[in-house]
């Protein structure tokens, strides 16, 4: 540490000082960056003294030329320090007698505090869901694609833009929604976001009031129910059963509400798809109340037997359907883009909502994932993946059914990346939640999903993104770890006779 000692003399006028013999400053301690401008790491040495109480308030500093002269640094550097301690209220110049500590000093300290906040990221644990693979010459075409687009760099990217995104990537999603999901919509109606829920929160913005209700998937996706609360909309329960969201009991509970959230071909967390007759009934609803359906078709690519189905937004023309699609699962979800296609009546309201939210989507990337929809690595990706992901699904669930000794009922998606794993439906659901910490893997518990229903007893596994070995080994500690939890319960409610416990655990 380079201790510099500073005579200090003078006292504001009126004022007596006791004046410090010499003003120690620590140029060397980690409040300096090393490498900085002369002037920026006297300042912060400053700074650090007068924060530390090495230098009190009111007390005089030394003359710029004598601190120059002291610490070897140029005289402009010292008085340049002092002008932006003064400027940021460290000290005050009295005219004729120098620079002084300021009498009240700004809270914050010179270097930043490290926070005693602590954020967990999300874990990428085995099972867990949201992960993804991309395969390593998809990959590389990306970088290169992102590498030319950053090299031609122009105007496009250094002023404001639309509100809805690149001109360029709707049009290529407007194409790729076509080929994929039979849905015709012009590239005007579609607006990026940076992801489902983005996207979701925008157009509820436009569209909805505070305190409207919104029918919700029960179970459901957690992280989409929590949104639309945390927007201050209500979210209203609506039973699943095989053939989807029970649009009846929908109707009978919340027959006027504004909107509603569902994943129609492929129900989140049970992997139903909606039955046609559901799906007109959900329309012919929208239309009666004048609400509007949020599709959330987010793993549609991933199909693995038969063709992949007409959307709910494909069915309705667009008219009272807001389509949602993400490149989270088919490319990776750090890219952050996400997507929905939008009625035409719509377009106006959700562009202005997102033009007074954020302005518009931030473009670099948008290029890159164009050239990727465009050239064919997109599609020549999703072939890979898909097989690579039908082959995790295929041992994840053998390995559980078998490692179970048929305990865990194990229905094989026909399309996604994750999977359910049951125990019988009277298993209290706290067995599940004893197994998965026992067994220390990710995924979600099936409860976590439930609101109002009855929760099941079981597991929410993600199959996409981990290798296959691991997938066996955490696969078969799992069904262990259930095993003995189920063997547990049933030694101790022999003697007891206790019937399950109802509960409910908190959504993730
Ligand atoms: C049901 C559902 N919708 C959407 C998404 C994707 O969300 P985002 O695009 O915000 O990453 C996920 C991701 O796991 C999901 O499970």
């Amino acid at each position: 540490m380079r201790k510099i000692p500073t005579n200090l003399r003078k006292s504001p006028p009126g004022k007596s000082s006791p004046g410090k013999a010499e003003l120690p400053l620590d140029l060397a301690g980690p409040h300096v960056t090393q490498g900085a401008a002369s002037q920026n790491r006297l300042y912060q040495a400053l700074c650090h003294a007068i924060v530390g109480g090495i230098v009190k308030p009111g007390e005089p500093l030394p003359p710029s030329r004598a601190l120059a002269k002291q610490t070897g640094f140029r005289r402009n550097a010292v008085t340049t320090a002092y002008e932006r301690l003064i400027a940021d209220g460290f000290a005050v110049a009295t005219t004729g007698s120098g620079t002084f500590v300021a009498a009240r000093i700004p809270a914050q300290a010179g270097a930043p505090r490290k926070t005693r906040i602590m954020i967990e990221p999300p874990q990428h644990s085995a099972l867990s869901l949201g992960c993804t693979h991309i395969d390593a010459r998809a990959l590389q075409r990306f970088r290169a694609f992102a590498g030319r687009r950053l090299r031609a760099f122009g105007p496009e990217h250094l002023h404001y833009g639309d509100p809805r995104g690149s001109s360029e990537l709707r049009a290529a999603i407007a194409d790729h929604l076509l080929s994929a999901r039979g849905l015709r919509c012009d590239p005007d109606q579609i607006m990026l976001a940076s992801g489902t829920l983005h996207a979701l929160r925008i157009v509820l913005g436009a569209i909805l009031k505070p305190g409207d209700q919104v029918w919700c998937e029960d179970p459901g996706y957690p992280a989409a129910r929590r949104a639309i609360e945390h927007c201050g909309y209500r979210p209203v329960s609506v039973p699943v059963d095989a053939s989807g969201m029970r649009v009846a009991k929908g109707r009978a509970s919340a027959p006027t509400a504004r909107a509603a959230y569902v994943t129609p071909s492929h129900q989140f967390p049970l992997g139903v798809q909606m039955s046609m007759p559901r799906r007109l009934e959900l329309l012919d609803w929208a239309k009666d109340a004048g609400a509007f359906v949020f599709e959330d078709d987010y793993d549609s690519e991933f199909r693995y037997d038969g063709a992949p189905l007409l959307s709910l937004a494909g069915i309705d023309h667009l008219r009272r359907v807001i389509y949602m699609g993400t490149f989270a699962k088919t490319l990776f979800p750090g890219l952050r883009i996400g997507y929905c296609a939008l009625p035409e009546q719509l377009v106006g309201p959700v562009t202005a909502a997102r033009a007074a939210l954020d302005r518009f989507p931030a473009t670099l990337m948008e290029g890159a994932v164009a050239d990727m929809l465009n050239s064919g690595a997109f599609a020549a990706n999703l072939r890979k993946s898909r097989k690579l992901y039908r082959d995790a699904r295929d041992v994840l669930a053998s390995t559980l059914a078998a490692a179970s000794e048929g305990e865990l009922t194990v229905p094989v998606p026909s399309q996604g990346l994750h999977l359910v794993a049951r125990l019988a439906p009277s298993t209290d659901p706290l067995v599940a939640a004893e197994a998965k910490a026992a067994a220390g893997v990710g995924g979600w518990l099936l409860a976590e999903t439930y609101h109002r229903a009855a929760p099941l007893s079981g597991f929410v596994l993600g199959f996409s993104g981990h290798p296959v070995l691991q997938l066996v080994a955490s696969a078969e500690q799992l069904a262990k770890a259930a095993l003995a939890a189920l063997r547990a319960r049933r030694k101790t409610s022999k003697g007891a006779h206790a019937p399950p416990r109802p509960m409910r655990i908190g959504t993730a």
